[in-house]
């Protein structure tokens, strides 16, 4: 009996790890350390605010596309760890569907995608690393451990 509930219990643990840990997993995803000045120039260049509030910044120029702008920072119901931030900047239609319950239609297409507009093809590595340091600290994400480049480890 005792071997049978062990053999499940391992089983299960298993599991749970090999979810944590399996090719889809973000463990270990890192983009190197940005400036958060530099970042604040690409959030106001790519009129992010045309979309979106975020608190202390205004740009009175831009034309707003939603009546209620979809605020950023703070505790957000999606964005909760590093890489989600990074991933509703470069992949907007990615888990849209825990959104669909508590926000707007209006901020989807008909097609389910999301109208957050992608910027992969104008924006530059360099600009996205920025705009993630400037822009992380608005959230109450998880903290990450930034790479550390010049040490080499045999795998
Ligand atoms: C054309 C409108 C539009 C523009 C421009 C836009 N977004 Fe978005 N963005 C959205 C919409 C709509 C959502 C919410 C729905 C979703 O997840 O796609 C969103 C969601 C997000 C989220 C996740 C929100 C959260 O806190 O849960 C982040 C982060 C974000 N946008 C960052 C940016 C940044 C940075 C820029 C400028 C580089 C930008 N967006 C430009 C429409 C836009």
């Amino acid at each position: 009996m005792k071997l049978i509930r062990f053999i499940i219990i391992f089983t299960i643990f298993l599991g749970i790890s090999a979810c944590e840990f399996g090719p889809e997993s973000p463990k270990g995803f890192s983009l190197p350390k940005g400036d958060i000045v530099a970042g604040e120039k690409v959030f106001m260049k790519y009129k992010c605010l045309a979309c979106h509030s975020l608190e202390g910044y205004q740009d009175k120029t831009l034309v707003k596309e939603f009546d209620t702008p979809v605020l950023l920072g703070g505790t957000s119901s999606i964005v909760k760890t590093y890489a989600q931030l990074v991933t509703s900047v470069i992949n907007p239609s990615h888990k849209l569907v825990p959104r669909n319950n508590n926000l707007d239609e209006k901020v989807v297409n008909p097609d389910g995608t999301s109208k957050m507009r992608v910027f992969n093809d104008v924006m530059t590595v360099q600009e996205l690393i920025d705009l993630i340091a400037f822009l992380q600290p608005k959230y109450k994400v998880e903290p990450i451990n930034y790479t550390h480049y010049g040490q080499y480890r045999v795998l």
